[in-house]
């Protein structure tokens, strides 16, 4: 078994990575598959999203980060979701030094044998933890709000990978999602709409839309995925559709 690594970035908050990471998760675990979170945000909200109290975590990705362990296997933990094991953060790891963007791709190696896939959710403005997780993976997945500001952040995105001299990186992302997206953006006639379009010719993929819903917000208090919450409500089929893509990466 070699696991498929697929990180979920973006520079910016609060565009849906850590939500849409561990519903991905949770739904690939509910087809049969080994499930490994990597959670590389200082904030640890994919840890708490599954279920774990941070202030309970003694070893963390800090320690990965940082080079104190050189594999990842100490860390892992079990969650009440079955097949899904995460590699937990603390608040630490955001003082974590880092020795370069290849830290992280190099303590995944044995893991990589152990699971079907290794999902890595990042930190939004940290270069080095993002370029980490962008290092260590195999695919690339986007996630956007569709408030505008986060298409003018593709741009910027793309510039502050670019900022990196050792990494000749041709940015391409092989899934991108709409996270939030309000019902008037799902009815035709609203200008988000162009957006998508927009989207579409820049990347020349489909775009994944999940729409906006409380259910995440319920099943943030569960401490539990929308795959594992609410799995038939129109989020947990959005991103039912979406792992059954992942699955054909
Ligand atoms: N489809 C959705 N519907 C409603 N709220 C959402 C949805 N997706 C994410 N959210 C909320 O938006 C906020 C940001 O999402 P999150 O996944 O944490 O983004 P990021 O990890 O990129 O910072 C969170 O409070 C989350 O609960
Ligand atoms: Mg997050």
């Amino acid at each position: 078994m070699t696991a498929k690594t697929i990180v979920f970035a973006h520079h910016k908050g609060g565009t849906g990575k850590t939500t849409s990471c561990i519903s991905v998760a949770g739904f690939l675990a509910k087809a049969g598959k080994k499930v490994l979170v990597v959670d590389l945000d200082p904030q640890g909200n994919a840890t708490s999203g599954l279920g774990i109290d941070k202030n309970t975590v003694d070893i963390s990705m800090f320690h990965v980060m940082n080079k104190t362990l050189n594999i990842i296997e100490p860390i892992l933990l079990n969650t009440r979701i079955e097949n899904v094991h995460l590699a937990p953060a603390h608040s630490d790891l955001m003082i974590a030094e880092i020795k370069d963007e290849s830290v992280l791709r190099k303590a995944l190696i044995g893991a990589r044998n152990s699971y079907d896939y290794i999902l890595i959710d990042t930190p939004p403005g940290n270069h080095n933890l993002i370029m980490n997780g962008i290092s260590a993976a195999d695919h690339v997945v986007l996630t956007l709000d569709p408030g505008i500001f986060a298409l003018e952040g593709i741009g910027d995105f793309n510039d502050f990978l670019n900022k990196t001299e050792n990494i000749d990186l041709d940015f391409m992302p092989d899934m991108i999602i709409l996270t939030k997206a309000q019902s008037a953006f799902l009815k035709k006639a609203d200008p988000a709409k162009e957006i998508r379009n927009e989207l579409e010719d820049m990347f020349m993929k489909n775009i994944y839309i999940v729409p906006y819903s409380i259910d995440i917000y319920e099943s943030q208090k569960k401490g539990l995925p929308v795959s594992h919450s609410f799995p038939k409500g129109n989020v947990g089929k959005a991103y039912k559709k979406i792992a059954d893509d992942v699955l054909k990466l």
